[in-house]
């Protein structure tokens, strides 16, 4: 368990498919991230998901999600997720999801994803830490900013958008271990 001053992190359990089955599909909730129908996905495609990471016995697998919780009540309201961790190089990529809207702008994001750099750097012991976003996804820049990640390319039209039906630029941005060791 990850504990923030807002949230708790914790691992995926049986039964979360409910949550990433509403959170995923939200069209409104995934706007920003290209998906303008949602993911579109089954219910049992989340179950599978979930199971497969659940069984998974290795403390440090490649890829894993979380959930994140109100610390008040304990509800969930969001997800994390590590992916693509080069363990040579010693770095991975993240993303993040308010899954409840109503739960957003209260600084929850924030908490969670503060303590989860914190893990990332510490118990996976990364030095370098990645993400890609919607050139236009001003929201979660300014949250990834304010953590302190740079922007560090841009992919002209690299990701094909559903709002517009055309290609939008992805933007990369990455967090430096020495960097986040200044803060
Ligand atoms: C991005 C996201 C995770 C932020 O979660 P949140 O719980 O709303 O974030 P917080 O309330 O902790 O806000 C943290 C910072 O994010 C930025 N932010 C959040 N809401 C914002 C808004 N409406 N407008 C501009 N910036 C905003 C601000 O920098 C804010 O810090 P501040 O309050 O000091 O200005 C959430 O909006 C979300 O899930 N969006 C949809 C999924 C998504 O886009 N994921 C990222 C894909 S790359």
């Amino acid at each position: 368990m990850i504990e923030g001053d807002k949230v708790f992190i914790r691992q995926l359990e049986l039964g979360d498919e409910e949550l990433l089955h509403r959170w995923r599909n939200n069209s409104q909730g995934n706007l920003y991230c290209g998906f303008k129908y949602g993911f579109l996905m089954s219910k049992e495609s989340f179950r599978l998901q979930v199971e497969t990471e659940i069984k998974n016995e290795d403390v440090f697998p490649p890829k894993k999600m979380f959930i994140f919780c109100k610390k008040e009540d304990l509800t969930p309201i969001g997800e994390l997720s590590y992916r693509n961790w080069d363990k040579r190089n010693r770095s991975a990529e993240f993303g993040i999801e308010n899954g409840e809207i109503k739960d957003r702008g209260k600084g929850y994001g924030f908490d969670a994803l503060n303590n989860f750099i914190e893990f990332m750097f510490n118990f996976l012991n990364l030095n370098r830490i990645e993400l890609t976003t919607l050139a236009d996804n001003h929201k979660s820049q300014n949250l990834y900013k304010k953590l302190g990640f740079k922007k560090i390319g841009i992919m002209r039209e690299a990701s094909f958008d559903s709002r517009e039906g055309t290609y939008s630029d992805v933007l990369y941005m990455d967090l430096l271990r020495k960097d986040w060791d200044l803060r």
